[in-house]
């Protein structure tokens, strides 16, 4: 089973709507000026909401080798959830991916399992991939060791999910997140694995097979090779790097030297 490697930028709440053009423009140019091979690797912005129809246009009318998807949804489809962003909207927008339970939103927004859990039903209810953040905290890691919090997480998030249902995982280590400090590529592959027999057991082998399994956290293109050498890390979820489109270019073109 080939997994088609995933490298993923989250914004967060950087770039207005004029600043997400310039960024999608340059990162599509110097990708296309090295010659990178899209259908190989397949590479996805995430912008803040109000950047999406702008970042849509400009990757329809280019035809850019570009996906894209939201940071967050509302667990409902409509009504009166006043500042929500249902689903059904992204999916209107042409988003293929929407992240889905990013630590920042558990520790920020009192996001818990449950509703991390209903927010992949709606992604799922609209045809949206979700790719769903799970880690441990510093203080979990030391309670807890490694791959504890991270399986808890994933079962709770996939609970419910028939068989074949589309999703990636993104392993981030809360201590990891924009603070410079980085899993090593080993414990990286350790939390991979276990969040495959994860899927597993939710889901069924085949689906364990075939989702794909990213790390985040202070990924750069300096360290991306390390992590692409792990059979069950088939990707990244970057934050601070996505936002230098050239940086994050480098990280998209891994397999350059990913070898050696
Ligand atoms: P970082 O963020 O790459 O800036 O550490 C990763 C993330 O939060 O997805």
């Amino acid at each position: 089973m080939s997994r088609r490697p995933f490298i993923a930028g989250n914004w967060k709440m950087n770039m207005d709507h004029l600043q997400s053009i310039a960024l999608v423009q340059k990162l599509a140019w110097t990708l296309k000026d090295a010659k990178f091979d899209g259908s190989s690797v397949e590479v996805a912005v995430f912008p803040p909401f109000t950047d999406l129809r702008s970042v849509q246009t400009l990757i329809d009318a280019e035809r850019f080798t570009l996906a894209f998807g939201a940071q967050d949804l509302s667990p409902h489809d409509a009504g009166a959830y006043t500042g929500d962003v249902s689903g059904a909207f992204l999916k209107a927008l042409d988003c293929s991916y929407v992240i889905v339970g990013h630590s920042e939103r558990r520790q920020g927004h009192g996001e818990t399992d449950e509703i991390v859990a209903a927010k992949v039903q709606a992604a799922v209810r609209h045809g949206l991939v979700p790719v769903i953040c799970v880690g441990e905290t510093e203080a979990e890691l030391a309670e807890h060791g490694t791959s504890a919090v991270p399986v808890a997480q994933t079962k709770a998030a996939l609970a419910g999910l028939p068989a074949g249902t589309p999703v990636v995982v993104a392993y981030e280590p809360v201590w990891a997140i924009g603070t410079g400090k980085v899993a090593t590529p080993e414990v990286a592959q350790e939390v991979g694995a276990a969040i495959r027999a994860a899927i597993a057991e939710a889901m069924s082998d085949e689906d364990a097979a075939a989702s794909r399994i990213l790390y985040g956290g202070s990924v750069k293109s300096g360290n991306i090779a390390g992590f692409m050498r792990q059979p069950d890390v088939d990707g990244a979820l970057v934050g601070g790097a996505s936002l230098d489109p050239t940086e994050f270019a480098g990280i998209a073109r891994f397999p350059d030297h990913v070898g050696a």
